[in-house]
């Protein structure tokens, strides 16, 4: 147990490693803390994977042709608008290195990984915070400066709101002007993607958007996401990219991905109705204050004095669920967690071992 109290840890999800610390096995955690769609992955996946079994015998595809197509044709735009990564991590990591901004400027709270990705290419990290009475997203426009890289999620991440558009088409024609790029992370856009600002893409030839297929499609250990950007600005950063880090059966999985668009809507119905079900039940819950979300995941504050989000984290692991301690995020403190939406049933199981936990 001690592991556990040290510190928390960077991101949600890391299962292996709790389930190692209490003793148990994966399957006995019920893992609130990582935003997957409870649904599991779409049920086409299992035969892809089998049938594109014979073609691990060759490298795969460096270009991803076909996902690419695929990919052009789900968002209208074109291949060449388009690059695939290992996750969207890994992209983080090649535009941080690749463009060689002469500053990163991070919009917060924010995805750890935009920090340690500039750290790693020694480029210094700025930050612009935004606050809790605006429900942590922009209600102003930083000045981005010349060789500048912006990072800034939407929807935000981890409250879960949606950007004013007119601020980001603010933001995006400041960075026009002042010769910066834009990273706009959509990883979990799919839950709402009508809001995407994709449809800006070819206004800003400096803007570049962060798609994932770990969230919405519940493949996180397959690791696939791609970015969406100019053909210019696609192109520059493919030549910095590791030959081969999306694998065959990466690529054979997102296109079935895009295909199954029943699986798509099907998701979306039920995320929207057990969001609504758990921000209800837990606005009820005295002690706790969630943040209106429009994705798979609530921020939720702890309003009871005395009590800090590590604590509840651990005093639920007593009951096997893992919910993600959110005071490491830049700009949060130690009353802040988050947890994904889930299904019914799991939900239900969440919020009483909550209210039990409230109660001691
Ligand atoms: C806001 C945000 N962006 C990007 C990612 C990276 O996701 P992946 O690398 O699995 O595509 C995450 C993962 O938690 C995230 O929360």
């Amino acid at each position: 147990m001690t592991e556990l109290t040290e510190k928390p840890p960077p991101h949600g999800g890391d299962v292996y490693h709790l389930a190692r610390t209490l003793g148990v096995d994966i399957a006995d955690l019920l893992d609130f803390s990582a935003n997957i769609n409870p649904l599991g992955f779409p049920p086409g996946l299992t035969m892809a994977v089998q049938e594109a079994m014979r073609e691990i015998v060759h490298y795969p595809d460096r270009r991803s042709l076909k996902l690419r197509a695929a990919l052009a044709d789900y968002h209208r735009l074109t291949p060449g608008e388009i690059l695939v990564g290992n996750g969207s991590t890994e992209l983080i990591y090649l535009v941080a290195r690749a463009l060689r901004p002469r500053r990163g400027l991070i919009v917060t709270p924010a995805f750890s990984e935009y920090e340690h990705a500039l750290n790693l290419a020694r480029v210094p990290a700025d930050f612009y915070p935004t606050d809790e009475s605006h429900n942590f997203t922009l209600r102003d426009v930083p000045e981005p400066q010349a060789g500048d890289l912006v990072f800034l999620a939407h929807p935000a991440s981890p409250s879960g709101v949606l950007l004013d558009p007119e601020l980001f088409l603010r933001l995006a024609a400041r960075s026009e002007a002042a010769g910066a790029y834009l990273l706009l992370d959509e990883a979990f856009v799919d839950f709402v993607e009508e809001a995407s600002l994709k449809i800006h893409l070819g206004r800003f030839p400096c803007l570049l958007i962060l798609r994932s297929f770990t969230k919405f499609f519940a493949i996180p250990g397959m690791r696939l996401g791609c970015l969406l950007g100019a053909p210019e600005l696609t192109a520059r950063l493919a030549e910095s990219q590791e030959p081969w880090s999306v694998n065959t059966m990466a690529q054979v999985m997102g296109r079935a991905c895009l295909a199954d668009s029943e699986y798509i809507s099907r998701t979306r119905a039920l995320i929207k109705r057990e969001r609504e079900f758990l921000f209800d039940r837990l606005a009820a819950t005295p002690g706790l204050t969630p943040f209106p979300s429009v994705v798979n995941y609530l921020l939720v504050e702890l309003t009871r004095p005395g009590m800090t989000a590590a604590a509840l984290r651990e005093q639920m692991l007593t009951h096997r669920i893992v919910i993600r301690d959110a005071s490491n995020f830049r700009g949060l403190d130690e009353r802040f967690f988050r947890i994904a939406v889930r299904g019914r049933e799991e939900n239900e199981r969440l919020l009483m071992a909550l209210e039990q936990c409230l109660r001691m």
